[in-house]
């Protein structure tokens, strides 16, 4: 199979030194593509600023913020069977970006913002028969907010991450996540490495083509 994968966090510029981001590590995303690469699929991994080295074997499009990013997954969609959006994209970026650094004395009292468009959500009338997978990262609501993004992304499965926790989610080597497919029964997972998370991902995409 082609599996496009997405990791990371965007970055979305106030003015050239300083940005919106958020606490992604990209370990999760480069898991995914590590355990579909040792798996024998082609991968393309989009990845937005991180410090993690790309396994060799696999192309790599490096991104910074979520225009980037969305350009980037686009054009390799359409060449693709499976779509892993397990990057953190900004929901929203500063309205305005200043082309100098901003001095102390004049910085605005507030930051005017705008909404981020939803890179799955803009992939809808191209997903034909490839499988999509999300994750959503919940610090409440679990699986209510993540099963909402499940059937509003059009997805296949979304893979629901609780950030709340200190010992999984974002950063760390671990993860403790909830496999919710479109079709079927939710799959809890305990607590294990996101390289064990990624090898059932990729695991779940090989049956469900099947
Ligand atoms: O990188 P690590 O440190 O290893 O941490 C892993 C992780 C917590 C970042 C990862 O496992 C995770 O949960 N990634 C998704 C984070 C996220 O952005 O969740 P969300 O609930 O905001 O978004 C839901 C889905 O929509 C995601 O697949 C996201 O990639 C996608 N999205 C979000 C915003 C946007 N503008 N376009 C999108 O396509």
């Amino acid at each position: 199979m082609n599996i496009l994968v997405t990791a990371g966090p965007t970055r979305e510029f106030i003015d050239p030194v300083r940005f919106i981001s958020n606490r992604s590590s990209g370990k999760m995303g480069y898991a995914v593509a590590r355990a579909a690469l040792m798996r024998g699929h082609k991968v393309v991994l989009v990845s937005g600023p991180v410090s993690l080295q790309a396994p060799d074997g696999l192309a790599v499009v490096r991104v910074v913020s979520a225009a980037e990013m969305q350009s980037a997954v686009e054009a390799g969609v359409d060449g693709c069977d499976a779509l892993v959006m397990a990057a953190a994209v900004s929901d929203w970026r500063p309205a305005r970006v200043h082309a100098n650094k901003l001095k102390k004395r004049s910085a605005p009292a507030t930051l005017d913002l705008e909404p981020v468009p939803d890179i799955l959500m803009g992939l809808a009338s191209r997903k034909g028969g490839r499988i999509f997978v999300g994750f959503a990262a919940e610090t409440e609501n679990l699986l209510d907010e993540a099963r909402a993004k499940l059937n509003s992304k059009n997805l296949d499965m979304i893979v629901a991450n609780d950030v709340s926790r200190t010992d999984a989610g974002f950063e760390v080597d671990n993860n403790a996540v909830t496999f919710i497919p479109a079709h079927g029964e939710a799959m809890a997972l305990p607590l294990m490495s996101k390289d064990d998370v990624a090898e059932r991902l990729v695991k779940w995409i090989e049956a469900r083509r099947k």
